[in-house]
């Protein structure tokens, strides 16, 4: 059985300007001990799809599906039950570490308030704990530093502590939520680095979410694209970055910066993303999209396997779409 298990997931939010429909119709799977990444370009219901998954919706927004953690549903589950495992057993991560840390507590105080709140550690064993995770995520002197406050870390490093508040609790899943975004391109990469290492050391379950395909190249095992808030395609991380077999996912790739290339010449899909106030009937990128016909405005194929492992929503055949020139 699945680690996690997701099957026609909707995320709606109620707005004064009507209903947002910013997650439809996902399905994942994710296995124990695996790397998933998401993909897609900004606005694409990336967070909202795990938000969901983690009870952390606003207000104003409702999820529908189901999500089954390690069998248990968790999707709009009781706090008796949706508590203890967001505790203990899932775990995760966000763009900006300020979001998790408190800035008026020192790092040492607020890794120990939960070790002793979950784990029902006492002081001094603790303490030990604190240092030997922020040893784990490479905070050099971790021994003194511990004690510092979060605005005492540069941002690499107090991304660095988020990690380390994140696993502490030793969770079977982490979910990284665009961890290095607000980072310059040298520690992204360090951070990326650290959380492959980490997901290892750990035997956790992972899930990196980016808009850059090119950060998952080295991270992930399987890939999962989406697009207004619908998954366009899904598969093992080599071969799409081979074959990509969705109009959109090729697009993405083109737009990833090579070392070749001078930013001036970086290409980025033409167009807009689709407005997710609309309950669209055909394929959301279609207005985008090269391939496109009349159909595609108002029908999508269901997500459908077309190859071992592989999944696409799209109208032309894989073939076509893999077949065509770069
Ligand atoms: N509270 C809210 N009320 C109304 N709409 C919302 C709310 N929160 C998010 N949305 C909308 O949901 C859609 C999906 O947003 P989401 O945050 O999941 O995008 P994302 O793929 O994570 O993008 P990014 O890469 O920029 O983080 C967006 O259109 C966003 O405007
Ligand atoms: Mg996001």
């Amino acid at each position: 059985m699945s680690l996690l298990q997701v099957r026609n997931l909707g995320v709606e939010f109620e707005t004064n300007a009507g209903p947002v429909f910013a997650v439809r119709g996902v399905d994942m799977n994710l296995d124990r001990g695996e790397t998933l990444a998401i993909v897609g370009e900004s606005g694409s219901g990336k967070s909202q799809a795990v938000f969901a998954m983690m009870g952390l919706l606003a207000a104003n927004g409702r999820a529908s599906g189901s999500v089954k953690f390690d069998g248990t549903e968790i999707l709009n589950a009781p706090p008796k039950v949706l508590n203890p495992i967001r505790a203990n057993r899932m775990a995760i991560i966000f763009q900006d570490p300020m979001t998790s840390l408190n800035p008026y507590m020192r790092v040492s105080e607020q890794m120990i308030e939960v070790l002793k709140l979950h784990k029902g550690m006492g002081k001094r064993e603790a303490m030990a704990e604190c240092v030997r995770m922020l040893d784990a995520v490479k905070i050099p002197d971790a021994k003194s530093r511990v004690n510092l406050y979060p605005h005492e870390f540069s941002g690499g490093m107090r991304q660095r502590v988020m990690i380390a508040m994140a696993l502490l609790c030793r969770p079977d899943m982490l979910i990284a939520d665009e961890p290095t975004t607000a980072l310059d391109v040298t520690v992204q990469a360090q951070i990326m680095r650290l959380l492959a290492d980490l997901q290892r050391d750990f035997g956790m379950a992972l899930i990196l979410i980016t808009h850059d395909l090119g950060v998952v190249a080295g991270s992930a095992e399987r890939v999962i694209v989406m697009y207004g808030g619908q998954v366009m395609e899904k598969g093992p991380v080599g071969e799409m970055f081979q074959t990509p077999s969705h109009p959109y996912t090729r697009g993405l790739l083109s737009s990833i910066p090579r070392v070749d290339q001078r930013e001036d010449q970086l290409r980025s899909i033409p167009g807009n993303p689709p407005n997710m106030a609309k309950q669209q009937a055909g394929c959301p990128f279609a207005p985008r999209c090269d391939f496109a016909g009349e159909d595609c405005l108002t029908h999508l194929d269901a997500l459908t396997g077309f190859a071992p492992g592989r999944e696409r929503a799209c109208n032309r055949p894989a073939e076509q779409v893999m077949g065509a020139p770069a």
